[in-house]
């Protein structure tokens, strides 16, 4: 059977609520990225800001699933500063050349997104699968879960054509 792995960060839960949601309804496996640093401190939201937009180097926990045993990897961001939030970024540097297939979804507050989904495909070197932009005000409401059953529907397709 083919399979999916949903993969993501997370730092106040809109990426990790849709991340779920993705896994749930696919029968996916997660992996949640994690910065080996904490985020509590005042300076963390223009220090992360600052990472992203000069795609500093962050240092990420070891992952627990091997993206090359998956057909489809897919990977969500939150934006940062009009980027790929950076452990997610060092989550594909480390793994691109492990990854057979990409879909792409990011979360964000209000701008950014046609950029960032065109940093992901850059930096994978792929072109995704399928894509899906949500901003936090629709994930907070419930519009947001017709775009993620059309996203569900795309992948399931690519498993069962
Ligand atoms: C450091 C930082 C920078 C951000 N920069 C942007 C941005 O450039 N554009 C935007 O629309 N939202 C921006 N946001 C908002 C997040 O993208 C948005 O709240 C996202 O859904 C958070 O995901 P999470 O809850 O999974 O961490 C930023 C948030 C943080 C913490």
């Amino acid at each position: 059977m083919k399979k999916i792995l949903v993969v993501y960060h997370s730092r106040t839960g809109f990426t990790s609520t849709v991340a779920r949601q993705i896994a749930n309804a696919c029968n996916a496996d997660l992996e949640s990225v994690k910065d080996i640093r904490r985020h509590c401190d005042r300076k963390t939201y223009i220090r992360l800001a600052l990472e992203a937009a000069i795609h500093s180097d962050t240092v990420i926990r070891r992952v627990i699933h091997a993206p090359e045993d998956y057909d489809i990897v897919v990977i969500g961001t939150p934006i940062w500063c009009w980027n790929i939030a950076s452990p997610v970024r060092a989550y594909i540097i480390n793994h691109r050349h492990q990854l057979k297939r990409v879909a792409f979804f990011c979360t964000y507050g209000g701008s950014g997104h046609v950029k960032v989904m065109h940093d992901l495909e850059h930096l994978t070197g792929q072109t995704p699968m399928a894509t899906l932009t949500l901003k936090d005000d629709d994930i907070k409401g419930d519009r947001y879960h017709i775009l993620v059953s059309e996203f569900i529907t795309i992948l399931s397709h690519v498993i069962h054509p």
